[in-house]
Formats: C-alpha cells, structure tokens, sequence
C-alpha cells in the first residue's frame, strides 16, 4: 500500500531539520504576501502564517524573528485578531506593520487611538526622531541608532519617503518603547523598545517607500541576527536531501509535464535528487503551442537525460472537442480526458514496475491559497484545469520539492539546474492550452492558424527584446470573419487578435503598451504569412473587468 499523500508530507517535513526562517503572520493585509517575498529576496527564508500562530508551532518552526503583517480590522473590532500573547513576551523579534503595530500597542499595554471614517493610503514623509529635549536614556539611543533605520545614510532631520497607512493609530506608547519616528504631519510613524520590538506605521514592502528594502535588512540581519543564506543553491540541495527521504532508496516517482517552468523544474529537482527512477509524462493534447511537444522531449530526452514517454493523445482530445464551443466544456473536457490519459499510461508504467509517488509543480502561492483562512469562496469565474495535475482518486504519495518557493524563485533555481533560458522565463500557458484561444469550435485547422499567428508575436516580441518584460503575450483566433482586399481581391477571412499584458501575479493586469511599429510588424506578418487571416486587433481591456484569456 501507498502512503496517504498528508502522512508522507508531514513525516517528510518532520524528518527535515528546522532552518533559519522569519515567520509572517497574516492579518489578511493585501500585502502580506507581498513582505514574503521581500523577505526573500534579502535571502532569507519566510514562511507566512496564519494570525493566531502559537509561540510553540514558530519554535517548532525554528523562526529568528516575526513579522505581524497590516490588516483591515481594528484592534477594537469584535472578534479582531490578535497575537499569541507568548510571542511578544518571548524573547523573538518582532517587526509589526502597521495593524501589527497596533496590535503591539494594544497587547503590549499602549492606547490605539481609532480613526473614524475610512483608511486610506498614501505617499508621506516621516522623520527619525532625534532629540526629544528629555535626555535620551540608553535604551531610546539602542532603539533608534541601532533598529530599522540604521545605516540608511539619512541626513539629521531629513525626510524619508514611505508609504504610510492611514488607519488607526498609536497613541501611547507601551511601556519600555521609544518614539523612533513621526510622519510630518504629526502621526507616530516608528516606536521600538531594546528588546527588538519593532512598530511602523507604514509599508517598507511596496516600492513606493524606496528604503523599505534597506528597513527589512535590518530588521533581518541587524535585529534578528538572520544571515543571508537562502540562495538557490542552498534551496537545491535542501530540496534533492528531502526528496530522497521521503521517497527512500527504492522508491519510483512519475512527473507530468506541461511545457511550463514549474512541472519542469520540479522534475529537474527529483532527477537530480533519484536519477532515472524518476519517469516523466508528457502528453500531447493538440493544443500545444507551435514546436512545443517537439521541445519538451528533446530538451528531456536529450540535452537533459531525463526519462520521458511521450503520449500522442491528439485525436482523442481533438476527437473530443470537436463540435464543442462552450469555454466551460472545452475545459472539463480536456481537464476529464487528461487524468484518464495520464492515468491510463501511469497504470502502464506501473505494471512494469511499482511507482509510488507523483511529483508536481505546485508553489508557493498555490499552497497560501488553499490554507488561508482568509480564502473565502471567490466566485468561480473559470475552472482552471492545471495539466499535470492531481488526477483524483489516484493513489499516489506526493512529490512537491516547489511547495515553499515563489515563481521568481523557481525560474532561479530552473536556471542553476540548467534548465534552457528560454524555457525557464517563458510565459505561463493554460492548461487547456490553445483550445481557449481558439474562440468557438476547436478544429485542427483553427488550430493550426491560430499557432502560426501566436508563432508571429511571440517571435516578434523577442525580436523587440520585450518578451521578458510582458508578463504574457498570445494570439487569440477569434469566430469573426471580416471583408479585406489582397491584390485585385476580396477576401472574406478570420480576425485574430493580439493580447499582451503586463502584470505581477496575473490577479490583475493591463495591456501592454507596445510600440505602435511592434504592432504593425505583427499586423503585417500576421495578414502576410498565415493563410485565412486577413484582419489583426489588439486588446486592449486590463484584467478586471476582463480576464486575460479570452475564454
Ligand atoms: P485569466 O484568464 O483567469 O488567467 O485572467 C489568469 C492566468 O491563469 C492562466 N490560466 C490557466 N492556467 N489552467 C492553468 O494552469 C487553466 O485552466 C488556466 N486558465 C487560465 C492564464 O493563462 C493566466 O496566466
């Protein structure tokens, strides 16, 4: 028998020794993820969790430090959440921004003065406190010399841009905390005690506070005493150590691959962790993007050595889908006949030999989503079929190396595993591929039209070196036909249109503004090149209130 996929995750965690780690409790603020990855890029492993966290489990966690995110409620709310009293009485750090600042305030037996009327946020100035005409003790000159603002080259007295939040507000410090420093408009901006407790009133993780990435160092390296040690290359052979205790010395793992960056790199970890008692799938659904399936199997095969079968299910997907012009179909559709595919050549694999485990590509924020006790039921607006997925009911102890890793994360440790450039920073694709491009019936003809369109502004795209900043570009075959003229002609052909956003976690997006001469070279191309194409337009709605694929 198999292992419960929970009983080998846990064991797998438990087996592994606790590293350096700064825990980030969430108070529900739109930016706590956000402070995860700043952490992170001071090289420094984060974890967030949530609000009501014990002083016990970030023992267990090994954690050097705590950061108390923003967060909507009041302290006055009823039912406002709080911090484990333990936590702050511990002798860990602690960093609260914002309604994490309140929060020490309150619990610490300070006065959290409410605003009334709604919270706003906004750009501000504040200024290091520097003499308050009573004689600074020790402890204040500790608290202020030594804490957030420490080396940040600030001239005596000058202002330091922030992003301030306007919500309540400390109005008495607890005991044994010190004024560090006010917004000019008068507000308590920084308090801090001797002990490394930390308030601000603002955001030092957004951009718009320009030093907030120098304020989190200190926090980081100066108070809690973390060092930068959270490098790829530490993460890769933490990863390889874990994978091989949890799967043994006999253990066989299967990994589906999409084509994206993430099954990829997953693959690559568990290869590097068992070699070739890991076997890859890729399944060929039709509805790949031009030289795609080509790609992933000789990039596996053979510049990466990596056992891979290689299913040619095109017609049954095709078959499938012919006739079908509802998105929602098209995507159960593929979503159903995928697990059936993948799991028909996985119970192949396993006559030949047992496999006990599936390795999959899931992140970070993917693992935040599903655990946050904040994640109320979003409206479903599209039902997201990731190809490579968890087939239901299969009986496979999971495999997730990527589980704790953000997206820029995995294209660095993509790169370190010699994964090609190309592919580590491509685009994401959805799992039901070019089938929701392809606006109406999904035929193999549309199919092809539409990839030697998508061909063209990808290739474009890369010729104006502009492919990395979008955060997605493709082409979309619409149902519109349209009169045009070529030569002495009249053509009566399809309208494709071009879409390109940029976007940092595709929840939201807006249209990339490309250069109009961009524009007409793939216009042009488009019309020129690809046959039953006589029209282009670009999209230009940002995401909301449109999604950024059309279907
Ligand atoms: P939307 O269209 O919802 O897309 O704005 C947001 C991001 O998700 C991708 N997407 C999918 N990814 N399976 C996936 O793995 C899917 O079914 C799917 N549908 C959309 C989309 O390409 C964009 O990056």
């Amino acid at each position: 028998m198999h292992p419960t996929v929970e009983a080998t995750l846990e064991e797998a965690e438990a087996t592994v020794a606790p590293r350096e780690m700064i825990a980030i409790l969430d108070y529900g603020s739109q930016y706590s993820r956000l402070i995860a990855r700043r952490v992170r890029e001071c090289r420094v492993y984060c974890e967030l969790l949530p609000a009501d966290t014990s002083l016990a489990e970030l023992r267990r966690l090994g954690a050097k430090g705590v950061i108390l995110s923003g967060g909507p409620d009041s302290v006055y709310d009823e039912g406002a959440r709080r911090v484990d009293q333990a936590i702050l009485e511990s002798e860990l750090p602690v960093l609260g921004i914002c309604y994490g600042m309140q929060l020490l305030a309150n619990q610490l037996g300070g006065r959290v003065e409410p605003q009334s009327g709604r919270r706003e946020y906004g750009p501000a100035e504040i200024r290091v406190v520097t003499d308050t005409g009573t004689g600074a003790d020790a402890a204040t000159d500790t608290a202020r010399r030594d804490g957030l603002f420490a080396g940040l080259g600030i001239a005596e007295g000058a202002g330091i841009p922030v992003w301030m939040s306007h919500g309540d507000s400390v109005g008495a410090l607890p005991p044994g905390f010190t004024e560090v420093a006010r917004s000019l408009s008068g507000a308590l901006a920084a308090m801090a005690d001797d002990r490394g407790r930390i308030g601000i009133q603002f955001h030092p993780e957004v951009s718009h506070t320009p030093q907030g990435r120098a304020m989190l160092e200190n926090f980081l390296f100066g108070v809690c005493g973390c060092a930068p040690s959270w490098t790829s290359g530490a993460f890769i052979e933490e990863a390889v150590e874990r994978i091989r205790r949890q799967v043994g010395e006999e253990g066989r793992v299967i990994c589906g691959l999409s084509g994206g960056v993430d099954s990829a790199v997953a693959a690559l970890l568990v290869h590097r962790a068992i070699g070739d008692r890991l076997i890859c799938i890729f399944v060929d659904t039709g509805c790949m993007r031009a030289g795609e399936p080509e790609q992933v199997v000789e990039t596996f095969r053979t510049h990466l050595r990596i056992p891979l079968v290689a299913v040619d299910a095109r017609a049954r997907f095709l078959g499938r889908l012919a006739g079908v012009t509802d998105p929602e179909q098209k995507r159960r559709i593929i979503g159903e006949e995928f697990v059936r595919v993948f799991e028909a050549e996985a119970e192949r694999l396993r006559e030949r030999e047992p496999i006990g485990f599936l390795a999959q590509g899931t992140l970070y924020p993917d693992v935040i989503e599903s655990t946050s006790h904040d994640a109320n039921a979003a409206q479903k607006i599209k039902t997201h079929h990731n190809v490579g997925g968890l087939p239901e009911g299969m009986r496979f102890a999971l495999v997730e190396p990527l589980r704790y890793v953000f997206k820029d994360e995995v294209r660095e440790v993509g790169q370190a595993l010699g994964l090609p450039e190309e592919w580590v920073w491509r685009h994401p694709f959805p799992g039901p591929g070019l089938a929701i491009r392809v606006i109406g019936e999904v035929t193999p003809e549309r199919l092809d039209t539409l990839r030697q369109a998508d061909a063209i502004v990808i290739e474009e795209l890369r010729r104006a070196e502009l492919y990395r900043q979008i955060g997605q570009a493709f082409a979309v075959l619409t149902p519109l036909q349209s009169v045009g003229v070529m030569g002495d002609g009249r053509t009566y052909a399809s309208m494709v249109a071009v879409r390109a956003v940029t976007t940092g976690d595709f929840m939201t997006a807006d249209w990339a503004r490309l250069p109009h001469e961009l524009l007409g070279r793939i216009a042009n191309r488009i019309v020129n090149e690809v046959p039953g194409v006589n029209r282009v337009v670009y999209d230009i709605t940002s995401k909301p209130p449109a999604t950024i694929e059309w279907e």
